[in-house]
C-alpha cells in the first residue's frame, strides 16, 4: 500500500466497523443460549470469521446475510466434538474466551492458530482454569496448541487477576458458567467489561461489587436480538487522523463509548484535541454516541496507570499522536504490548524512528519528543492491523510517499479501512 502527504485534510461522515470484542461475545452468548441469537451489525472481519467458524465446527447453525448474524443456540451442553483442530486464526480473544467454554465439555478439543497466535502467552487461562479443575494443557506450559480434555470437575475460584486481562476475565467468567459453586474474579485494573455486561443482557446474573465480579454457576439463558456498535479501537484510527491533519471535520455515528474502552478520548482531550461526544444511549447494556473531531494542534503528555486497560489497543495510534505533538509524550506501565500480535512498543518505535520521529523505547512503553513532521518511508506493519493502521495515518503527516508492507493484516479488524479513509480525503 502506498500512502502519500495529506494536505486538504479528512471531511465528512462515517461508521466504523463493529465492535471486535463485543462481536466475538455475540456469537459465544448465542451459541451458548437456548433458541435464535439476531446478532445485528455485527463485524464480519477476519478474527470474528474465525470465532464463527470455532462453532460451526462445533455443530452450531450460524447464517449470515447482510451484517446480521443468525445464531441457532445449542445451550451449553449441546455442542458436538469438532472432527479437526479447532483453528482461531490471529485471535487470541477466540482462543482464550472459546477455553473458557471448552473446559466445561464432555469432548476433547485441540485449539491452533496462526504464527503470531502460536507465540502468544496461554499460561494466564492455563492457570485459572486448572485452578478450577479444568484439564487443559499448552505446549512447553505456556503456547498454542492448548488441548482441551474433558472433566467432570469444575469448580468456582476466586482468583486475583495477576495480570489486567479482559480474555482471561472472560475464559474464567465463562468456565465458570459450568462450575459448581460460584466464583469470585477481583481485578486491580480496569479491562474491558462487555462479557460481564453481555452475560447480564442474556440473563446470567453477574454482580459486580467494587473490584470484584461474582457469578454463580449458569443456569439457562436463552436467546436475544442484539445490536453491535462501532469499534472505538477502530475509530480512534480516524480520530486521530483527523486531529493531526490541517482542515480536518469529521463525524463518526454510532461508535461504543464503554468507560472501560474510551481513555482515548481522555487523551486526547488532554493533548488538545478538538472532539465531542454527543447522542449519547444505551444499546444492549453497552453505552453508545456518535463523535465530531477537527484538525487541532497538540501537545505531549503522559500516559501511565490505570488508564492504560482503557487504551490498551489505542497504544499504536497514540505513539503516532505523540510523535507530531509539540512536546514530550510518555507512555508507562504497558508492557503487555509486548504480548499482542507483534510486540507493539519495539514495531512502533523501530518504524517511527525510520520516519525521523525522536523516539526512545522503554521496557513497558516510551518516551517520545515530537517533531513538526515525519519523513514517508519503507515501513512494516509485521503483519499486525493495528500497526499497519497506525503507520498508514503517520504516513499522512509525512512528507513523501510511504509503502505500508503488510497493509492487508487491517482485515483482522477493519476490511474497509482504506476505503473509508479514501472517503473521508477525497
Ligand atoms: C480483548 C481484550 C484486550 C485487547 C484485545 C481484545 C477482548 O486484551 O487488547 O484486543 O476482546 O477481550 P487483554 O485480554 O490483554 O485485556
Amino acid at each position: 500500500m502506498i500512502i502519500e502527504k495529506c494536505s486538504n485534510g479528512l471531511i465528512g461522515e462515517t461508521n466504523v466497523p463493529s465492535d471486535k470484542s463485543i462481536s466475538h461475545r455475540a456469537i459465544i452468548c448465542g451459541a451458548l443460549s437456548q433458541g435464535e441469537t439476531i446478532v445485528k451489525n455485527i463485524l464480519l472481519s477476519k478474527d470474528v470469521l474465525n470465532t464463527i467458524n470455532c462453532f460451526r465446527q462445533m455443530g452450531v447453525s450460524i447464517k449470515v446475510d447482510g451484517s446480521n448474524a443468525y445464531i441457532q443456540g445449542v445451550g451449553k451442553y449441546g455442542f458436538k466434538k469438532p472432527k479437526v483442530a479447532l483453528d482461531c486464526g490471529n485471535s487470541a480473544t477466540t482462543m482464550r474466551l472459546l477455553s473458557g467454554v471448552l473446559v466445561g465439555q464432555d469432548f476433547s478439543t485441540t485449539l491452533i492458530g496462526d504464527n503470531s497466535l502460536m507465540n502468544r502467552p496461554m499460561e494466564r487461562i492455563i492457570s485459572p482454569l486448572s485452578e478450577m479443575g479444568g484439564n487443559i494443557e499448552g505446549k512447553e506450559g505456556k503456547y498454542p496448541p492448548l488441548e482441551i480434555k474433558p472433566t467432570n470437575k469444575l469448580k468456582g475460584i476466586e482468583y486475583k487477576l495477576p495480570i489486567a486481562s479482559a480474555q482471561v476475565k472472560s475464559a474464567i467468567l465463562l468456565a465458570s458458567l459450568y462450575s459448581s459453586g460460584k466464583t469470585i474474579i477481583i481485578e486491580n485494573k480496569i479491562t474491558r467489561d462487555h462479557t460481564e455486561r453481555m452475560l447480564n443482557y442474556f440473563g446470567e446474573g453477574i454482580l459486580i461489587k467494587g473490584n470484584e465480579i461474582i457469578i454463580n454457576n449458569g443456569q439457562k439463558f436463552v436467546g436475544k436480538e442484539l445490536y453491535i456498535p462501532g469499534d472505538i479501537s477502530s475509530a480512534a484510527f480516524l480520530m486521530v487522523a483527523a486531529t493531526l491533519v490541517e482542515n480536518s471535520h469529521i463525524i463518526i455515528k454510532n461508535v461504543g463509548i464503554n468507560p472501560t474502552r474510551d481513555g482515548i478520548l481522555e487523551v486526547l482531550k488532554e493533548m488538545g484535541g478538538e472532539i465531542k461526544v454527543f447522542n449519547k444511549r444505551l444499546v444492549n447494556n453497552e453505552p453508545i454516541g456518535d463523535m465530531e473531531i477537527k484538525h487541532s494542534p497538540l501537545k505531549g503528555c503522559v500516559i501511565e496507570g490505570d488508564i492504560i486497560g482503557r487504551l490498551i489497543d489505542e497504544l499504536p495510534i497514540i505513539a503516532v499522536l505523540g510523535a507530531l505533538a509539540e512536546g514530550k509524550t510518555i507512555i508507562k506501565d504497558a508492557e503487555e504490548l509486548r504480548y499482542k500480535e507483534t510486540d507493539r512498543i519495539k514495531a512502533m518505535v523501530l518504524e517511527l524512528k525510520k520516519m525521523g520521529a525522536e523516539i526512545e523505547e522503554l521496557s513497558d512503553g516510551m518516551i517520545i519528543n515530537g517533531v513538526k513532521e515525519l519523513e514517508a518511508g519503507e515501513l512494516n506493519s509485521y503483519g499486525d492491523h493495528r500497526i499497519a493502521m497506525a503507520l498508514s495515518i503517520a504516513a499522512l503527516k509525512a512528507d513523501g510517499k510511504s509503502i505500508i508492507k503488510g497493509h492487508e493484516s487491517v482485515n483482522i479488524s477493519y476490511p474497509n479501512f482504506y476505503e473509508t479513509l479514501d472517503y473521508l480525503l477525497s
